[in-house]
């Protein structure tokens, strides 16, 4: 069986007093929620992390993630936030790879290759984004690039290591558009996704992989796309920010 996850990403959303009030008011609606194999994990910007942590410490299934974080362990990089220093605080997951890292701050398969294997020294979990925008898909090259996302950033993990990974897929063209993926493009791309994981590392661990599905993500739509057999979740943007909407959506998963 694997675990449900419904992880939201706050992206450069809310200060710090609007964060904690945000996170009060999900604890108050998730804490009584069933916890049987499902989690969520709240993937915040870094001036919320260490109040998050202290936050939901007692609570088993609410977990914290970082979005982003840079590949030394420590250095002169001045303005980045080093794995080591998350995992210090307590932190276990963050997201690798989200578009808009690729888009806006040019990160490529080799990087995001080099983040997976600090985080994973660190003992952080990273939730590896990949996903086609619109003109891949249009030109049918959506499966091709989604393989070569994973290939080139995962697959020189050993199957232990894998095992640590949580991939989501998140087409560009449903980040924050409102247009989501259809449940039917969601299970093609979550089963392409197992199978090559399965051809890899056998169907043993492709089964255990937890892998989410990305991009405008609502109350109204998530149970539809989390009936698939193969999502196992969603990473949540635009609909994490309110309590009742992220909390309607952990529900559906
Ligand atoms: P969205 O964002 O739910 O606002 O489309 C998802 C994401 O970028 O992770």
């Amino acid at each position: 069986m694997r675990q449900t996850i419904i992880a939201a990403n706050w992206k450069m959303h809310k200060t710090l007093e609007e964060g904690l009030e945000l996170a009060v008011a999900i604890k108050a609606h998730l804490q009584s929620a069933p916890t049987t194999d499902k989690i969520a994990i709240l993937c915040t910007p870094y001036i919320h992390l260490f109040h998050m942590v202290e936050t939901f410490r007692e609570v088993d299934h609410i977990h914290v993630g970082a979005q982003n974080c840079h590949q030394e362990l420590q250095g002169a990089y001045t303005g980045e936030i080093s794995p080591q220093q998350l995992s210090a605080m307590g932190v276990p997951y963050v997201i690798l790879g989200h578009s808009e890292r690729r888009q806006y701050f040019g990160e490529d398969e080799a990087l995001l290759k080099a983040k997976v294997d600090q985080a994973l020294a660190q003992e952080l979990q990273p939730i590896f984004c990949c996903g086609e925008p619109l003109e891949v898909r249009e030109t049918d090259g959506h499966k091709a690039l989604v393989k070569k996302q994973v290939e080139e950033a995962l697959f020189h993990l050993s199957a232990e290591q894998i095992g640590e990974i949580v991939i989501a897929y998140e087409p560009v063209w449903a980040i924050g558009t409102g247009k989501v993926a259809s449940p039917e493009q969601a299970q093609e791309m979550h089963a392409h996704i197992r199978q090559l994981v399965a051809d890899h590392y056998g169907t043993a661990t492709a089964d255990k992989l937890s892998i989410l599905y990305g991009g405008s993500v609502k109350p109204n739509n998530a149970a539809d796309i989390f009936q698939q057999p193969d999502v196992d979740g969603g990473l949540i943007g635009g609909a994490s920010l309110k309590a009742e909407d992220f909390t309607a959506i952990y529900q559906a998963g």
